[in-house]
């Protein structure tokens, strides 16, 4: 393992002012999003889809560090035959790879799951290296309810991230670590807040355990936010207030970067909370973003799977690129949404 090279990706995933791209929507998901906006999910409708994004200039140098793909994504060609890989390096970001295979129900524990895909990940790891991935993603689900998470999901969940963040540095590839606290549910902040940091207490103990090298690693956490259902919201500064407290209670300064998953907000709440975050600033880690949702909503709105909106769809595309961007460094005003309306 070359612990330097780790970490000059790493802290090039959070570089300020660019945040992480999440396209590795299974193809399961890709075909509820694709349903919504009435696109047929076919092989080449979903690469249609990704080389449009891959394809939008101004985001992918400007504002996006990383592209995290699935696995028929990164080994599909573009119309003309250029691996979408090379488009995204072309532009300046690295590929990235999400290689858990989904969750399973926990024995024992009803309601919760385990995440799963740790057999022969040595050697997927190998081969997706050899394509061009540098880092990696895992996602651990933590649900709200009555009676759970239980410690058994939470340990078992930990313990899974952090076997295979040690077999990405191994492979010379920059672990995301995702421990994901759903917002699904009527729990306010509070609730999120005493369970995420269950969550990530867990899950550095597990990786120091594993003796995972945090200079060489990103994670990606969920924010202290109430659940989608509670009847008191938290406002915007109550959720950038608690999540840097919890952050900076858990998460060691050897980090090199947290970038947060969208879970579910709105685009505009999204980039709102980030950028908050960085007013409370200076921080002990690079801070951004690695959202799904929360950036590709409106380009798939735009583009509706006609060839004729592509450059619509690079427009949506790029403009929150653009805001999550300036929200990443705290540069962000709200004015700046009416005004490309
Ligand atoms: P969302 O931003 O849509 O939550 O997706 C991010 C992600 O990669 C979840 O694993």
């Amino acid at each position: 393992m070359n612990l330097t090279e780790l970490n000059r990706v790493a802290t090039a995933m959070v570089a300020p002012g660019k945040g992480i791209l999440a396209a590795d929507e299974s193809s399961g998901t890709i075909k509820k999003r694709f349903d919504a906006i009435g696109v047929e999910s076919t092989e080449a409708s979903r690469r249609d889809y990704r080389e449009m994004l891959f394809r939008s200039k101004e985001a992918m140098s400007q504002y996006i560090s990383g592209v995290i793909l699935y696995d028929e994504t990164i080994w599909q060609d573009a119309k003309d035959g250029t691996p979408l890989v090379k488009l995204i390096e072309q532009a300046g970001a690295i590929p990235g790879i999400k290689v858990d295979e989904g969750t399973q129900a926990l024995p024992m524990c009803p309601g919760e799951t385990v995440t799963i895909g740790l057999d022969k990940l040595a050697e997927r790891l190998k081969k997706y290296y050899e394509r061009g991935a540098r880092f990696a993603k895992w996602r651990a689900v933590i649900d709200i309810g009555s009676g759970i998470p239980s410690m058994t999901a939470i340990s078992v969940n930990a313990h899974a991230l952090a076997r295979y963040a040690a077999l990405c540095q191994a492979a010379q590839i920059v672990p995301i670590v995702e421990p994901e606290v759903l917002m699904d549910g009527d729990h306010d902040v509070d609730r999120c807040y005493d369970v995420t940091q269950r969550v990530l207490n867990k899950t550095f103990q597990e990786l120091r355990v594993q003796r995972v090298a945090l200079e060489g690693m990103v994670l990606k956490p969920n924010m202290a936010i109430s659940g989608k259902t509670c009847a008191k919201q938290a406002s915007v500064e109550e959720v950038a207030e608690k999540t840097i407290r919890l952050l900076k209670a858990c998460v060691p300064a050897a980090v090199s970067g947290i970038a947060f998953l969208s879970g579910g907000q709105s685009d505009e709440e999204a980039t709102a909370h980030l950028n908050a975050m960085h007013k409370l600033g200076p921080l002990p880690w690079g801070l951004t973003f690695s959202y799904g949702r929360a950036l590709q909503a409106a380009p798939q709105k735009a583009w509706s799977g006609k060839a004729e909106n592509v450059t619509a769809g690079q427009r949506a595309f790029s403009h929150r690129a653009r805001m999550n961007g300036l929200a990443a460094k705290g540069e962000w005003q709200s004015s700046l949404e009416q005004k490309a309306a």
